[in-house]
């Protein structure tokens, strides 16, 4: 399996190292070859050589079986121009349009949520990838004056909206679950939301066996946190996809827990974790490296390794269950020697 690894910017770097570290155990544990190439890019390769990435970029990266990111940002880029060329470009140019973000609690004592367990806290969240106000269409007139106009559009196409609910439809049907919630503004954003209206009522009837739910995104977010139970399949926009993960990602103990996936099926894909390059705990070997790694899990899964992958669920929950884990989540840890444990774990 050929692997292109941007491990980016801030603590990227070094979940990544943590992430790669973890794939070498799964390797040698499973005598399977993970071949990885390291590419450059991010904040410094950028400031260096002014090139976010190569004229052939995204074509070098579709030659991979998988993508793997740490993440991208650096205050010294205040635009996130990088950013926005190798995450969203990437997700942008190779049609990534599912972004699958799991919600699971892997253990009580890292929910914030007074009372849950696992046994409440356990869904997937479907963000679509590749439209809404991503895109970046619009413009601004009159800029820095008083009188100025900024206009971002939000694109929702009938292709683009079908093809995610649909997936999540047909994920909810390939894994035994039966609910699946959609959540949209339609009640104020009349025109775009009214097209996701359409077709989730579209195609509703084409999957029998499925109760398909609908919430505005106000409200979604209001239950999420006091009945998160009620929730198999949740399926969003990609704006509110993202607000609505990072607060997922607080019920199973913060962002340094949530693990993500950028796919087109059946197409190179790319995994990253959930959280961003948190400037200020870069270099300080402090940050968790379980999303990192559990996205590394999420790649295995979806390239076909289930056994490879189950092995790193695995030993991360060892992991939290003898707080062999970071300090965000009540251990003692530094990075690398969370990644260490988890490591070891694959190989014992
Ligand atoms: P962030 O996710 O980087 O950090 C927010 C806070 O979450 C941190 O201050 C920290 O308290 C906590 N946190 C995040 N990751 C953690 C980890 N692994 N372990 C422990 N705690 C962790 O979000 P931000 O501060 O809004 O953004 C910082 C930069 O990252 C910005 O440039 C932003 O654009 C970028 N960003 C990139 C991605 C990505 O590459 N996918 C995602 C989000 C943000
Ligand atoms: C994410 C991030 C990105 C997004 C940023 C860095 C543009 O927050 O992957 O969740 O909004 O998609
Ligand atoms: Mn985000």
């Amino acid at each position: 399996m050929r692997i292109a690894v941007i491990a980016g910017d801030g603590i990227g770097k070094e979940v990544t190292a943590e992430a790669v570290k973890v794939l070498d155990a799964v390797g040698s544990a499973f005598g399977r070859r993970f071949e990885m190439e390291h590419l450059p890019w991010g904040a410094d390769h950028y400031l260096r050589s002014h090139e976010t990435l190569p004229p052939n970029g995204y074509d070098l990266l579709r030659e991979f079986d998988a993508i793997f990111i740490g993440a991208l940002g650096d205050p010294r880029v205040p635009d996130n121009r990088h950013a926005r060329d190798i995450l969203l470009g990437t997700r942008f140019e190779l049609d990534l349009y599912v972004n699958y973000r799991p919600v699971k609690l892997l253990d009580d004592r890292l929910c914030p949520l007074k009372g849950r367990t696992p046994k409440d806290v356990n869904f997937v969240v479907f963000r679509e990838n590749t439209e809404g106000v991503y895109v970046s269409i619009g413009g601004r007139f009159k800029a820095g004056t008083e009188d100025e106009i900024a206009i971002q559009e939000e694109i929702n196409t009938y292709k683009g909206v079908h093809r995610i609910l649909r997936h999540a439809f047909e994920y909810a049907k390939a894994n035994g679950l039966t609910k699946v919630c959609m959540a949209d503004k339609s009640n104020a954003m009349t025109q775009g939301h009214a097209l996701w209206q359409r077709v989730f009522k579209e195609l509703t009837p084409q999957f029998p066996g499925i109760v398909a739910t609908h919430y505005y995104i106000d409200a979604l977010a209001m239950y999420m946190v006091l009945d998160p139970g009620q929730f198999e399949v949740i399926v969003t926009n990609n704006l509110f996809g993202d607000i609505i993960t990072d607060l997922g990602a607080t019920f199973q103990g913060g962002l340094g827990m949530a693990a993500s996936g950028n796919i087109h099926p059946g197409r190179t894909s790319m995994f990253e974790p959930v959280h961003g390059s948190a400037p200020k705990f870069a270099g300080k070997n402090i940050a968790n490296p379980i999303g990192a790694i559990s996205s590394m899990a999420l790649l295995l899964e979806t390239q076909g390794a289930k056994r490879e992958a189950a092995a790193i669920d695995a030993a991360v929950l060892a992991a939290v269950k003898e707080n062999q884990v970071t300090s965000d989540i009540g251990g003692k840890l530094g990075t690398r020697e969370a990644g260490d444990f988890i490591a070891k774990r694959i190989h014992d």
